[in-house]
């Protein structure tokens, strides 16, 4: 896990929402690393303020904020609080999520509003919601998406539609806040050692071997490599890349997925 401290993005303002673990948690670390100040949302008081601390403990500044992104009006609190703390916002990452494996004809009206209101209308909340505090021009935001946005994963029709909305918010943002000089990429992780996702796609560590000998690159990612195309993504390296659908998954979006069952 990378360690080192740079002054990339000294003086910005990052908000990345569903950040108490997992890849969003790594990448809230690594922009704070990189100077920047964060403030980080997820549900659960102790998990976000745990998840804060540990940040403030490498001499970050950061706030943790415990906010459902299913709530709309919770998200506008959210970041006021956020621009308050820390003045106007360089970096957005959305990249609150659930999911469950399930074939289609189990999964009840409410489990299939639950994925798609975190994953798709929580990424509207924070996107409609955090746009009024950024910093424009010069602003990035990244949503965290995930490779079933373009490969129709079976078990998985719910974070599959969820997905594919996701990637199509990046492409019209995109277009239509490139006149405000923001830019609005998406982040693709393929299958990220050590998360909650893999836990729950690949339970088993034959499960998980399947799942890295599907890789072209013979191994999972780690949360560090998805953290580094993030970094990149928000500094002025990637001034001219907007509208990007980007996968970190050491080729696994050339493959086709699946069999039936
Ligand atoms: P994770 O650790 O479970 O991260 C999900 C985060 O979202 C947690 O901080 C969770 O915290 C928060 N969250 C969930 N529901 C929320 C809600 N309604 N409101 C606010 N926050 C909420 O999972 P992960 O595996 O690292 O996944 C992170 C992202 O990467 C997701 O967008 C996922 O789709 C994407 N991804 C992961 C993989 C992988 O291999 N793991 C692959 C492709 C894409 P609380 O429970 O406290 O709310
Ligand atoms: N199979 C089928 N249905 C399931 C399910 C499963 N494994 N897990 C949950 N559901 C259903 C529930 O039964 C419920 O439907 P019902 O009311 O018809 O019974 C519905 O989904 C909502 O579940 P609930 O637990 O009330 O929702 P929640 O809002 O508290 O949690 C989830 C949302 C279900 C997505 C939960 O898994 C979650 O919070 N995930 C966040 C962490 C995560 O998924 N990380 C990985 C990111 S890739």
């Amino acid at each position: 896990m990378t360690t080192f401290r740079d002054h990339l993005l000294a003086g910005k303002t990052a908000f990345v929402a569903g950040a108490s673990s997992g890849i969003n948690l790594q990448i809230a670390t690594r922009l704070a690393l990189a100077g920047a100040s964060v403030t980080i949302l997820s549900r659960s008081p102790d998990k976000i303020e745990a998840a804060a601390a540990g940040i403030r403990a490498k001499g970050a500044a950061c706030i943790g904020i415990a906010q459902d992104v299913r709530d709309h009006d919770g998200v506008g609190l959210a970041f006021q609080r956020a621009a308050a703390e820390f003045g106007p916002i360089d970096i957005i990452v959305s990249g609150a999520a659930g999911n469950f494996v399930a074939p289609f004809n189990s999964i009840s009206y409410n489990g299939f509003r639950a994925v798609i209101d975190i994953d798709l209308v929580g990424t509207y909340n924070v996107l409609r919601q955090g746009f009024p505090h950024l910093r424009t021009p010069g602003a990035s935001v990244i949503n965290i998406s995930a490779p079933q946005s373009f490969h129709p994963y079976p078990m998985q029709a719910h974070v599959n539609a969820a997905k594919a909305g996701v990637d199509m918010l990046t492409r019209t943002l995109a277009i239509e806040w490139g006149s405000s000089g923001v830019r609005v990429n998406s982040i693709i992780p393929g299958p990220i050692a050590d998360t909650e996702g893999m836990a729950r796609l690949a339970p088993t560590p034959e499960a998980e071997a399947a799942s890295a000998r599907s890789v072209p690159l013979q191994r999972l990612g780690t949360k560090d490599e998805v953290a580094d195309l993030a970094v990149f993504l928000v500094s002025d390296a990637a001034r001219y890349i907007t509208g990007a659908v980007m996968p970190v998954d050491g080729g696994l979006s050339l493959m086709g997925v699946g069999r039936v069952g």
